[in-house]
């Protein structure tokens, strides 16, 4: 079943390049609402995972769609966690919540989120996840592409030089250690990996808002946000 939009007006998506915050907010957003949180980076993250864990060459384009088609992922809240998650991705039913933020899973994930029918199997599960409900999806290409009957369009965006320091900041709560210059570079690299792609490449729909977060806390965003909400 491959379910073109969602019936429902409580659609809100947000868009973004890497490390804008989308997904801080996205949760942040979802809470108040009391609507679903789906950020959709985890399912391209665990599918490169997949790959690497069963030392595939995430080149293989053939390779890489079969994995996508039949690994199992599946998202849980953060409950019973205290260890700064947003939420808990499974791979198989193996929590890999922090394996698939490794520099690693960064190197590749954008090379795999090209293939077309990976795309085209993301979207597909996304799609069922969300029929029906009340959703705050995150991502690349949910206002363009997913769910391009949203009422509700955000594209946050921030300079790479704030992303980065975000990221580092991320990392260094998280305990693992990482240069600023190198999360830059990856930050920079993927930005133009995502745009430049031909199959759903990264950029606001053309009835997003687009929001820039370079000056502003979340707590600034997610009022800025639910104020065009109500509208
Ligand atoms: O958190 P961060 O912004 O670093 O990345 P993410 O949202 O977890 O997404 C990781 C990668 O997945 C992106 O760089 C894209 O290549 C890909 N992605 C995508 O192609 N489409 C989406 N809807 C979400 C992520």
């Amino acid at each position: 079943m491959d379910l073109i939009e969602n019936p429902l007006t409580e659609v809100i998506t947000i868009d973004g390049p890497a490390a804008s915050g989308k997904s801080t907010v996205g949760l942040m957003l979802a809470k108040k609402l009391n609507y679903l949180f789906l950020d959709t980076g985890c399912m391209y993250r665990a599918v490169t995972l997949a790959i690497l864990n069963r030392q595939v060459d995430p080149a293989d384009e053939a390779a890489a769609v079969h994995i996508a088609k039949t690994s199992s992922i599946d998202i849980a809240s953060a409950k019973g966690f205290d260890d700064g998650r947003l939420y808990t991705v499974f791979l198989e039913g193996q929590d890999v919540t922090w394996e698939i933020r490794s520099p690693e899973v960064d190197a590749h994930v954008s090379l795999v989120s090209s293939y077309k029918e990976v795309r085209a199997e993301m979207v597909r599960q996304q799609r069922l996840i969300a029929h029906d409900r009340a959703v705050v999806m995150v991502g690349r290409d949910i206002g363009t592409v997913v769910l391009p009957n949203a009422p509700l369009k955000l594209f946050i965006t921030a300079s790479a030089e704030e992303r980065a320091r975000r990221r580092l900041q991320d990392r260094q709560q998280q305990g693992i250690s990482a240069s600023y210059e190198e999360i830059l570079a990856d930050i920079k690299r993927r930005d133009i990996f995502d745009s430049e792609r031909e199959h759903s490449p990264l950029k606001p729909a053309n009835d997003a808002v687009i929001i820039d977060t370079s000056q502003e806390n979340p707590n600034e965003v997610l009022d800025r946000i639910l104020s065009l909400a109500a509208v």
